[in-house]
C-alpha cells in the first residue's frame, strides 16, 4: 500500500507521515492541515469495516462530528455515534458499560472499527473498547487535543481509571492508523495546549536535547498556537514516541522512560480529584520533583535542573495551593500506581537533558523532599 502516491497525494500535500514500524500491526500517522475531511478516503484506503462507530465527547462533536460522519458516509461506511460529556471522569468501568450496552443493541459485529475522535481521555476509552469488545475489534485515532497528537494517541496503550488509581485497568491495541489533523487545535483552550505542551517536553528531556532547546526558543510562539511551530513539535513527538514503541511495544523495559514525571504527576492529578489539575499540568509539576530527586541522588547537574525548571515556569500552569497536600496521601496513590514494583515506587530520573534512566527504586526520603520541594515551585 502507497498511501503517499495514491489518493491521499492527491488530496492534500500538507501532510506529513510518521511510521510506527511495530511489524504486522504497523501504522502510520498522518499529521497535516484540514485532514478531517478525509477519512473516508482514508479508511477506504486502509480497507476500514463498512460499520463504525464513533466515539467523542460533547465538545468535540459541536466542532467535528458533522464533518468527520459527512465524510465517511460519502464513502457508504455506516456511521454510529456516541457522544459522551467531558473529561477525565468518563474513562470509568461505568461508562465503559454504558457503550457496551450501545454497541450490543446496534448488533455491532466483530469486523467493525471504533472511531475515537478526541483527547486522551477519548482515545484512552474507545481504545479500551476496541481492545475488548468481543475480545478485539478495529481502531482508528482522530486526536483532538494537542497532548493527544503528540502523545497518547500512538502506542497503544488504552484504558481506563479505578476510582483508587488511574490507568490501572487496560490493554496494549494498536490503532490502525492515527489522523492528526493540527487544523483542530484552532478550537483548542489555551489550558489543553499547555497540557500538551508537557508531554512535549518531557520527550526533550528523556531523549533529545535538540529538540528541548527548540522548545525553549520557541515556546511563546508555541503557547499562542502559531502553526509551523505546533506542527514540528507534534511530527518531532510522534517520531520519538514511535522510535521508542517499536524498540518496546509492550513496556519490558525502554518504553518505560515515557513515564517520567509521570508517578508524582499522577499521584498530583489525584490529589486534585482529577479535576483540579489537568493531566499534563500534572506532569510539568511532576517533571520537576522527578528531576529534584536526580539531582539529590547526584545524577544531573544543578545547571541542568534549573534549566528545565526555568521552561516550566514560564508556562502558565495553576498554583499547587488550593490541592492542600499531604505527604502521606501522595504515597498512597504512589503506592497503588503500575509502576511499583515489589512494594518498591519506581522512577526514571533524568541524567542530563536529553538523557533519562531505566526504571529504578527511589529512597522515599528523597519523594518526600522532592514534594517538599515541588510545592515550594508551585505555590
Ligand atoms: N494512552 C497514553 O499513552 C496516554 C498518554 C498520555 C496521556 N494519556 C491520557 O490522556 C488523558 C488526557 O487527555 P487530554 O489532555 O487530551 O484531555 P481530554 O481528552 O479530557 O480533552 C481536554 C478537553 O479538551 C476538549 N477538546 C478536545 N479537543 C478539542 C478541540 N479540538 N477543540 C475544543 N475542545 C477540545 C475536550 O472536550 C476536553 O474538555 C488522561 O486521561 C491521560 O491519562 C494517555
Amino acid at each position: 500500500m502507497n498511501l503517499q502516491k495514491n489518493s491521499l497525494h492527491t488530496l492534500t500535500k500538507k501532510y506529513h507521515i510518521v511510521n510506527v514500524p511495530l511489524g504486522n500491526r504497523s501504522y502510520p500517522i498522518y499529521i497535516g492541515t484540514n485532514l478531517l475531511k478525509n477519512i473516508g478516503e482514508l479508511c477506504v484506503d486502509h480497507t476500514i469495516a463498512r460499520t463504525v462507530v464513533i466515539i467523542t465527547d460533547e465538545h468535540v462533536a459541536r466542532y467535528y462530528l458533522p464533518l468527520v460522519k459527512r465524510s465517511l458516509e460519502k464513502k457508504k461506511i455506516s456511521v454510529h455515534s456516541i457522544v459522551l460529556p467531558p473529561g477525565e471522569r468518563q474513562k470509568s468501568l461505568e461508562t465503559a458499560e454504558k457503550i457496551y450496552t450501545k454497541l450490543l443493541g446496534w448488533n455491532i459485529e466483530r469486523n467493525s472499527t471504533i472511531v475515537a475522535l478526541g483527547g486522551g481521555v477519548i482515545g484512552d476509552l474507545a481504545g479500551f473498547i476496541a481492545a475488548t469488545y468481543q475480545r478485539g475489534i478495529g481502531f482508528i485515532q482522530i486526536p483532538t487535543t494537542l497532548l493527544a497528537q503528540v502523545d497518547s494517541s500512538v502506542g497503544g496503550k488504552v484504558g481506563i481509571n479505578h476510582p483508587l488509581a488511574k490507568n490501572m485497568i487496560g490493554a496494549f491495541h494498536q490503532p490502525q492508523f492515527v489522523l492528526a489533523d493540527t487544523s483542530v487545535l484552532k478550537t483548542l483552550p489555551k489550558r489543553e495546549l499547555i497540557c500538551g505542551m508537557g508531554e512535549a517536553v518531557k520527550y526533550g528531556v528523556i531523549l533529545d536535547k535538540k529538540f528541548f532547546s527548540f522548545i525553549e526558543q520557541n515556546l511563546n510562539k508555541a503557547l499562542l498556537g502559531e502553526h509551523t511551530i505546533v506542527s514540528h513539535i507534534i511530527r518531532r513527538s510522534c517520531e520519538l514516541k514511535a522510535y521508542v514503541v517499536s524498540r518496546d511495544e509492550k513496556e519490558q523495559n525502554l518504553r518505560a522512560i515515557l513515564n517520567f514525571g509521570h508517578t508524582i504527576g499522577h499521584a498530583l492529578e489525584h490529589a486534585g480529584k482529577l479535576s483540579l489539575l489537568k493531566h499534563g499540568e500534572a506532569i510539568l509539576y511532576g517533571m520537576i520533583a522527578e528531576t529534584n530527586i536526580a539531582f539529590e541522588s547526584g545524577m544531573i547537574s544543578f545547571a541542568d535542573q534549573e534549566r528545565l525548571e526555568r521552561l516550566i515556569k514560564r508556562i502558565p500552569i495553576p498554583s499547587l495551593s488550593p490541592l492542600r497536600l499531604k505527604n502521606a496521601k501522595l504515597f498512597e496513590t504512589m503506592r497503588n500506581d503500575k509502576k511499583v514494583k515489589d512494594g518498591s515506587i519506581r522512577m526514571n530520573l533524568p541524567y542530563t537533558i536529553g538523557k533519562i534512566s531505566l526504571p529504578m527504586n527511589v529512597d522515599e526520603r528523597l519523594i518526600h523532599r522532592a514534594i517538599d520541594y515541588v510545592k515550594l515551585v508551585g505555590v
